[in-house]
């Protein structure tokens, strides 16, 4: 049921209703530390720790990504979460806070797009306070950010990714599924980098005879401004985007294509497990990342773990389904109940989809058909 070789193995699990889980065990041991012992040293079935948590704060989005939420299924009619079905910001910082105490150190918050959820700094400040949590990133469409960006920054957070799939106006139109051209995106990357922001990231997904023949401009664009463009392969997330291999660029191609452009070499990562693998401008103008989810999975060192809008934890951008912990929560359950859950979930985790897909269907037990959608989970 539990991993082994940590201090989980040794709790005793008793089902109580058919709701949560309560602990007989480590009392003695919680009061000495502020590292809740279900969740101290946790790792799963393949021995990966968790390290990062990204939360989705909403599922609405003022974009309508051909990949992601292709407007011709999320038009007018398309119903979202309703609003008592959201976790609060108080929920989001509790678990947060737990999650913590089982090793993550790095938290992400996305969407759909968080900067259309009211008071965002609000949370970002609460994160922030939280011990043991040195990094607080945000993924963003961009648009909003240019009046946002100072009170996000006074609030805490550290770090900014912003998607933007071309400079070219049109093509950036078709990619983004509405009527407006990159400025304001432009821009929000420009007032976030005055503010000190840095390193900005750029998430480019590339999609084969979409935008394929404008990574070169995109990557001039930002070349010399500290900017870190990442060029993603498409991926066969969620159930809406009509994913077809042959529309993936391989990061290898990629490479070819801006090197034809740029020299480039190749740097070594930042961190174990960084999914991006770098390369420098040989004329010390910065760098670029390309993320090779199709063509070389990053499941071994995979050490995230993601938080729907609606409270539920999945273990892989590729799963079918979540552990529910708003509903726990809501129902009274005290720490050591949720802290119980998140052990369960983490330690009974084995996915590796990206890497079973390359082996072919029959290997993707549990995740297919009904895939989680990215929006509602965060990239
Ligand atoms: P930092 O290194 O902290 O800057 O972030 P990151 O590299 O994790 O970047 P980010 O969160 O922006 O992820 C970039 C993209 O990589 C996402 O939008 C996804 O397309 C892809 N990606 C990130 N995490 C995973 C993952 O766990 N599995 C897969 N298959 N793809 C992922
Ligand atoms: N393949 C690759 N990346 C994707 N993203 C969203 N959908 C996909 C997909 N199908 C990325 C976006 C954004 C982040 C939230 O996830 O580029 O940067
Ligand atoms: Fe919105 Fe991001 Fe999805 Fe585009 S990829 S529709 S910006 S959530
Ligand atoms: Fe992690 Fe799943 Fe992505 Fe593999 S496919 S890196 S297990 S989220």
């Amino acid at each position: 049921m539990v991993g082994t070789g940590n201090y989980v193995s040794a709790v005793v699990f008793k089902p109580v209703s058919n709701r949560v889980l309560v602990f007989d065990a480590c009392l003695d041991f919680m009061s000495k530390t502020s590292e809740h012992p279900f969740l101290k040293g946790i790792t799963d079935k393949l021995d990966r720790p968790v390290r990062d948590l990204r939360i989705s704060v909403t599922d609405r989005c003022n974009f309508r990504c051909t990949y992601c939420m292709p407007a011709e299924m999320f038009g007018e009619r398309y119903e979202f979460l309703p609003r008592p079905d959201i976790l609060t910001f108080e929920e989001i910082e509790r678990l947060a806070r737990l999650f913590a105490q089982a090793g993550v150190s790095k938290l992400r918050i996305t969407g759909g797009e968080p900067l259309v959820r009211a008071n965002l700094p609000e949370l970002v400040g609460k994160l922030s306070k939280i011990d043991g949590i040195d990094d607080i990133a945000l993924t963003t469409n961009g648009y909003l950010l240019a009046k946002n960006a100072q009170a996000l920054k006074d609030a805490g957070l550290n770090r900014l990714t912003i998607s933007l799939d071309s400079i070219d106006e049109d093509i950036f139109k078709k990619m983004s599924g509405q009527p407006q051209g990159p400025a304001n995106t432009l821009e929000g990357i420009q007032v976030a980098t005055e503010l000190g922001f840095s390193p900005i990231k750029i998430n480019v997904v590339v999609q084969r005879s979409v935008n394929d023949h404008t990574l070169v401009d995109t990557a001039r664009y930002f070349k010399g401004t500290g900017a870190i463009v990442r060029f993603i392969e498409f991926m066969d997330v969620g159930t809406k985007n009509s994913w077809e291999l042959s529309q993936v660029v391989t990061s290898k191609e990629v490479i070819e294509i801006i090197s034809e452009e740029f020299a480039l070499e190749p740097v070594d990562p930042n961190y174990s497990g960084e999914v991006a693998s770098r390369y420098r401008y040989v004329d010390g103008e910065g760098e670029i990342g390309v993320i090779s989810s199709v063509s070389e999975p990053f499941c071994g060192n995979c050490t995230r773990a993601r938080l729907s809008t609606d409270g539920k934890l999945v273990t892989c951008l590729f799963a079918s389904g979540g552990t529910d912990f708003k509903t726990a929560m809501r129902d009274g359950a005290a720490d050591d109940e949720i802290a119980g859950m998140i052990a369960r979930v983490w330690t009974g985790r084995d996915d590796r989809y990206s890497e079973l897909r390359s082996k072919g269907p029959e290997f993707q037990a549990g995740t297919a058909g009904d895939k989680v959608e990215m929006y509602y989970i965060g990239g």
